[in-house]
């Protein structure tokens, strides 16, 4: 992916941002009267859930273009961006077809931008550009994909762009031209805030979503934003709501976007959103689809460290979903289904000095899951497990497998070696989940370990 500096800055910024926000404000600035215990309650079922997709829907899969940056980075014009409006028909758009296909793949939730940066929304607005007014599609996109979700017993998540570089009292417009300066003229920045909050409210009236899904931040400051009060807006509609990151320091878990994390981040919840090519929204000349095995093993990567994966799906303008990515879904959902006592309702697995690998906790500690990439050509090894291993098997299979601890003197502290043989016939196509029911919570052997002076 050819990764535009400017952007990359952007995001070097938030980054940068972010952190001092978290430094400054513990996470639950917006909501003092939180308690923890009643935090991790409303975060329960998006710590569960584990696996999530993202659909970005809108105009720029009429022409197959990046979504809003087309124009704005100046590879085309804003007039031949918007003659997509045109040509948006959604003439095929199948909701319930979505959302059977999202429960197929084994994700608990989906995130569909409900407007992205270009300003065009999904839904039937008072103002500003929508689907409705503006193209052929003619109607509400968000209400139906909304009630298919619920109906498949999945959480809704509605993205929502704070940016609007179409509406006309909003500053910013292209990235060499901006319409005016919000500091400059606080009446006509007030003007944009009442014009999106007013959005947002009609968002969170009709649809009541589980999850939203902010983005764009980054071009102005909370207080100009009015994201405490954003924040608590949605509260009072729905208690249980969740926030992501990007309300600029108002947010519940953090986003990091592409990169797989290389070690575990520090935050509590957070969730990997990741294109399954290098695209958000359609584009017809991006063939670089990670494929399902690479996929599965982020997921298995991602949630041993404590996340959630947020896999993105690009439609066409038609609603239709491009056959890669729904045979990328049906594979991944054969795996998630097979092991999902691995996935779901699981913590973060052991460090990686402990196992070579990913692995996930069941919520009670007793059970520690080892993901197996590929195909290991002697026993898969645990290092420092203090527990005594109670039965060991195949997830999805089970196969009892043959456990051996080697390496351990009667007089050392050190727990052995323990090796578990997996027979090949036991081995998943992708990746394959070992179960080892503990005699207790893991324990992990943390002492240093010191020379031997004497014995
Ligand atoms: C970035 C991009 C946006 C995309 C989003 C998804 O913020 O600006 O186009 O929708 O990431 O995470």
């Amino acid at each position: 992916m050819q990764l535009k500096l400017h952007r990359l800055g952007l995001l070097l910024a938030c980054a940068c941002a972010s952190l001092a926000t978290h430094a400054a404000t513990p996470a639950v600035a917006a909501a003092p009267a939180e308690t923890a215990p009643a935090e991790a309650q409303r975060m329960q079922w998006f710590a569960d859930a584990k696996f999530g997709i993202f659909i970005h829907y809108g105009i720029y899969a009429v022409d197959g273009i990046d979504e809003s940056w087309s124009f704005f980075d100046g590879y085309v014009s804003y007039d031949h961006y918007m003659r997509q409006l045109k040509g948006f028909t959604a003439a095929d758009y199948h909701p319930q077809a979505w959302a059977d296909l999202i429960r197929e793949s084994g994700a608990r939730y989906a995130v569909l931008t409900a407007k992205h940066h270009d300003g065009v929304a999904l839904w039937d607005t008072a103002q500003g550009l929508n689907v409705v007014k503006d193209t052929l599609a003619k109607r509400d996109l968000v209400g139906p994909f909304v009630q298919a979700l619920r109906k498949d017993g999945l959480k809704v998540g509605l993205y929502f762009s704070l940016i609007d570089w179409s509406y006309k009292d909003y500053p910013g417009f292209t990235k060499a031209e901006s319409r005016y300066d919000a500091k400059a003229d606080p009446a006509r920045w007030n003007r944009f805030v009442q014009y999106y909050q007013g959005q947002l409210r009609d968002l969170s009236q009709r649809y009541n979503p589980d999850l939203y899904w902010f983005d764009g931040d980054w071009e102005h400051s909370a207080a100009e934003w009015h994201a405490k009060q954003d924040r608590e807006m949605l509260l009072a509609r729905n208690p249980g709501a969740i926030i992501n990151s990007r309300l600029a320091g108002y947010g519940d878990y953090a986003t990091p976007e592409q990169g797989v994390p290389i070690t575990r981040p520090p935050q509590k919840y957070w969730e990997l959103c990741l294109t399954m090519n290098n695209s958000w929204g359609w584009q017809p000349n991006d063939h670089h689809f990670k494929s399902a095995n690479q996929l599965i093993r982020i997921l298995a990567d991602t949630i041993g460290m404590g996340g959630n994966l947020l896999l993105d799906i690009g439609p066409r303008a038609d609603g239709t979903i491009p056959a890669p990515e729904v045979d990328t879904l049906k594979q991944i959902g054969r795996w998630t289904h097979k092991h999902a006592e691995a996935i779901y309702g699981t913590q973060a697995g052991i460090p990686k000095d402990y196992y070579a690998g990913s692995s996930t906790l069941s919520k009670d500690g007793r059970t520690l899951y080892l993901f197996v990439d590929g195909r290991p050509n002697g026993p898969v090894l645990v290092k420092g497990l203090m527990n005594r291993v109670l039965h060991a098997r195949v997830v999805g299979n089970g196969t009892t497998l043959d456990t051996q601890v080697v390496g351990k003197p009667y007089w050392s502290k050190v727990p052995g070696l323990l090796y578990v043989t997996v027979p090949p016939a036991a081995l998943d196509p992708e990746v394959t989940v070992l179960a080892l029911t503990l005699d207790g919570p893991v324990r992990l052997f943390h002492d240093e370990v010191k020379p031997i002076e004497s014995n």
